[in-house]
């Protein structure tokens, strides 16, 4: 059997992550890390909870009493754990220096003792190379991060190859593109706005909504984590990228039609401070280890439609009985108007 330490396994990739895991690999046992933040939520993995083959563990990746023995036992690190949302970095960047540097360099220390270990994944973004004026970032482009969490992301990036440059810790980085699928916390753009539409309550679209996003499905970017694990190498960055480019825009016409709503919703509101205007990657290097997404956005963006309609025990309760969600949904959107 080889233990696999998921950390932020009760997120949204992670979750899907986890149940992709114990699909697929009969002998894999999983840990799942997370301190349950706000995003962080045991219903995520509802249907695995039981599962013999993991357990989940309630802890801070920061937390070196908690986490450095689960890093030291495994055979395989995936290191989601992050706090992730753009606008709330700008609000307050605090934790995003504690958990996505801090908290990385934790679990890196404890890599550098671990006996066993074979891959830590590091989960990194396409946000780190900034707005992307024309053509596509390559996995050598500079980074260049423009707001607190894609320069938090970009600090663990480089940390992280930093421990397999110095201490030859088995790191592979990756740099996926916008995800969508089932699960996501709704105060990202397309949960938010489905969930919003569902309810006839206007879709706040940022500036001019020309903004370019690159779509991946989860199940895609799972599938590319699991090739990597395999077939990646150490110290190598990877970019997954879905190869959607759609702008936010379109995106939102889309959701609306998809829910049989009228584009009377969209509400333009202030823009994003320091907004990265477009997302690419180049995904070549990738594609040479032997995946391709699969999913097309059409058919992943309607699916994922019919999730969140068909699943409302999951987010209406944040976004209806949760305090913290109302009071951040005021605090960024009313300043917006
Ligand atoms: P998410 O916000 O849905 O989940 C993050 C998870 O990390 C939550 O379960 C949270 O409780 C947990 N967490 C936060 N701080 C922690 C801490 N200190 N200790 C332990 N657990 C902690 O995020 P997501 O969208 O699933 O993103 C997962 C990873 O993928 C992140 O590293 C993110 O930067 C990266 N990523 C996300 C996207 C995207 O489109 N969502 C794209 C590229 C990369
Ligand atoms: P988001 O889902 O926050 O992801 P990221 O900022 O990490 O790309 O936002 C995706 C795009 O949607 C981004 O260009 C900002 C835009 N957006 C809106 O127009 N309105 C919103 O309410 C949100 C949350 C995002």
């Amino acid at each position: 059997m080889a233990e696999v330490l998921v950390t932020g396994g009760a997120g949204f990739i992670g979750s899907n992550f986890v149940r992709f895991a114990l699909a697929h690999h009969p002998d894999w046992r999983v840990t799942t890390l997370d301190k349950l933040t706000y995003a962080g939520r045991r219903e995520n993995l509802h249907d695995v909870m039981n599962d013999p083959r993991h357990t989940f563990v309630h802890g801070d990746i920061a937390d070196a009493a908690v986490s450095a023995p689960l890093v030291e036992q495994s055979d395989l690190v995936v290191h989601f754990a992050a706090e992730t949302h753009v606008d709330r970095s700008i609000l307050a960047a605090g934790d995003f220096i504690k958990t996505d540097v801090e908290g990385t360099f934790v679990l890196l220390e404890a890599a550098r003792r671990a006996k066993n270990l074979k891959r830590f994944i590091q989960i990194s973004t396409d946000e780190v190379y900034g707005s992307v004026a024309s053509g596509a970032s390559v996995e050598t482009d500079e980074l260049k991060p423009r707001n607190p969490y894609s320069a938090s992301k970009a600090g663990a990036d480089r940390l992280a190859y930093s421990y397999w440059a110095t201490y030859d810790v088995p790191v592979i980085i990756t740099r996926a593109s916008n995800n969508y699928g089932p699960y996501q916390f709704p105060e990202k753009v397309i949960p938010l706005f489905v969930t919003n539409a569902i309810d006839d309550i206007p879709v706040p679209l940022y500036g001019d909504g020309r903004q370019i996003r690159d779509w991946l499905h989860v199940d895609d970017h799972c599938r590319a984590v699991d090739l990597l694990i395999e077939r990646g190498t150490s110290g190598e960055v990877y970019n997954i990228g879905g190869g959607n480019e759609v702008m936010n825009i379109d995106l939102t016409m889309k959701i609306l039609s998809g829910l049989g709503k009228p584009q009377s919703l969209i509400k333009p509101v202030a823009d994003r401070p320091g907004h990265d205007r477009r997302y690419c990657l180049d995904t070549a290097k990738l594609r040479a280890v032997g995946w391709t997404p699969q999913v097309p956005f059409e058919t992943g963006l309607r699916e994922s439609l019919e999730w969140y309609r068909a699943n409302e025990w999951w987010w209406r309760p944040i976004k209806e009985n949760d305090p913290a969600f109302r009071s951040y949904y005021q605090a960024q959107y009313e300043r917006r108007t």
